[in-house]
């Protein structure tokens, strides 16, 4: 028999992933924690607080009813679908039909399955930077090719018609735009939004926005669906949005996309062969949470609003650290370049990845570097832990930055 060659074993396309640098972070975060580490994780992307009661209530109720121990259609169940549909009207302001709707497992699979129904190999996708971590691997997966558009701390994180216009080519065929933004925390103003919908509409490119953080606003921010902003956009726009962020609800595994008819209908074909339907309980649980009102979102936001500016103030006191205030979602997203080709704790740092590498080692506490969202020279810090050892661990990386 010949022997396979090693090379052939996994394909190209596979291959090709990286591994999520946030996931990757956070489980060596965990390794060492198991190991009895007093480890602080700054790393993860996910609510502290346990999921609503009622929505677990109705959670459980569902489990014990035999009706929901089968397939649902493979798109969602319509109950769920319509609760999105006017959930959609409540919070984003316009009309969606349910059956524009596909319930994926979560807003991870809504984001591949958006690309997978519009990208074509050849085709360019601009990708505000920076990003999160999974949409250049769901871009290039699809066989298109991502084409970052960098805006740095000093205009916000927020990147301007111009740039996106000097980024676009005859091969452009979508961009990606998420406000509130995971990794920044930047939430794009409502005129900036419209801006950037008409001109997507001027030159046929379609838009993914990516809602997912809708409700967790601070300050003066305001959230802008772009389809809201510009209907004519609607033909165009794929919405990928979820319950994980604004129920903490993450390990459920519910999101959804909304789509035209053409692209729903691709999605769909797609999506049952690949998972078919997302876990029937799981989907009982969403309709209890869109169902619901906001109220115990709006608590979970002022907690997250409260570490926020403690965070913030903290990091800002680190010689070398530029901080912009994170309007949305529970991230901050300093600049560390200030301290690059300093010496931190003995090591020569020369890329925000050896930083983070520096305060997991020394000071204990888990960061993930800008690296994992686009270029060096930044991190980024989840709020979404509690309130003691949130301080406990900026307050060690303020030490170990100090020696
Ligand atoms: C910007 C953004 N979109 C989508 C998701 C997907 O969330 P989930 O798959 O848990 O619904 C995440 C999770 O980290 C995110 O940060």
């Amino acid at each position: 028999m010949t022997p396979m060659k090693p090379a052939r074993r996994v394909s190209a396309r596979l291959g090709a992933i990286a591994p999520s640098a946030t996931l990757a972070v956070d489980s060596k975060a965990k390794a060492l924690k198991a190991a009895g580490r007093p480890v602080i994780g700054f790393g993860a992307g996910e609510p502290d607080f346990p999921t609503p009661e009622f929505i677990v209530d109705a959670a459980a109720a569902a489990v014990h009813d035999p009706k929901n121990h089968r397939y649902t259609p493979a798109t969602g169940l319509p109950e769920l679908k319509k609760a999105i549909a006017a959930k959609t009207l409540r919070d984003s302001g316009y009309e969606v039909d349910p059956a524009n709707v596909v319930v994926t497992n979560g807003g991870k699979q809504a984001v591949f399955q958006a690309f997978a129904s519009i990208v074509d190999p050849g085709d360019e996708v601009l990708l505000p930077a920076p990003y999160w971590t999974t949409y250049p691997e769901a871009i290039s997966l699809a066989g298109g090719t991502p084409v970052e558009v960098f805006a740095g701390a000093d205009q916000g994180y927020l990147v301007t018609v111009e740039q996106l216009e000097a980024a676009r080519t005859d091969k452009t065929k979508a961009l990606l735009f998420c406000s509130p933004s995971n990794p920044t925390g930047a939430v794009y103003s409502p005129e900036q939004t419209k801006a950037i919908g008409e001109w997507a509409v001027e030159h046929g490119i379609w838009v993914i926005t990516d809602e997912i953080y809708e409700h967790l606003l601070y300050d003066d921010a305001v959230f802008t669906p772009i389809v809201r902003a510009v209907p004519e956009l609607a033909d165009q726009c794929i919405v990928v949005n979820g319950v994980a962020k604004t129920y903490a609800m993450t390990g459920w595994r519910v999101g959804w996309m909304i789509a035209p008819a053409d692209v729903t209908k691709a999605a769909s074909n797609f999506q049952s062969h690949l998972t078919s339907n997302v876990a029937n309980v799981s989907q009982r649980a969403a309709i209890a949470a869109l169902e619901g009102g906001l109220e115990e979102v709006h608590e979970m936001r002022e907690a997250f609003d409260r570490r926020r500016r403690t965070m913030v103030d903290m990091l800002r006191a680190i010689d070398g650290v530029v901080c912009p205030t994170p309007k949305g979602a529970f991230y901050a997203y300093p600049s560390v370049e200030g301290l690059i080709g300093r010496t931190v704790g003995g090591v020569e740092i020369t890329s925000s990845a050896d930083l983070a590498t520096v305060i997991l080692e020394q000071a204990e506490v888990a960061v993930v570097p800008g690296e994992a969202f686009g270029p060096s020279g930044f991190l980024r810090l989840s709020y979404a832990l509690g309130d003691d050892d949130l301080v406990e661990g900026v307050t060690r990386i303020q030490r170990l930055l100090a020696q």
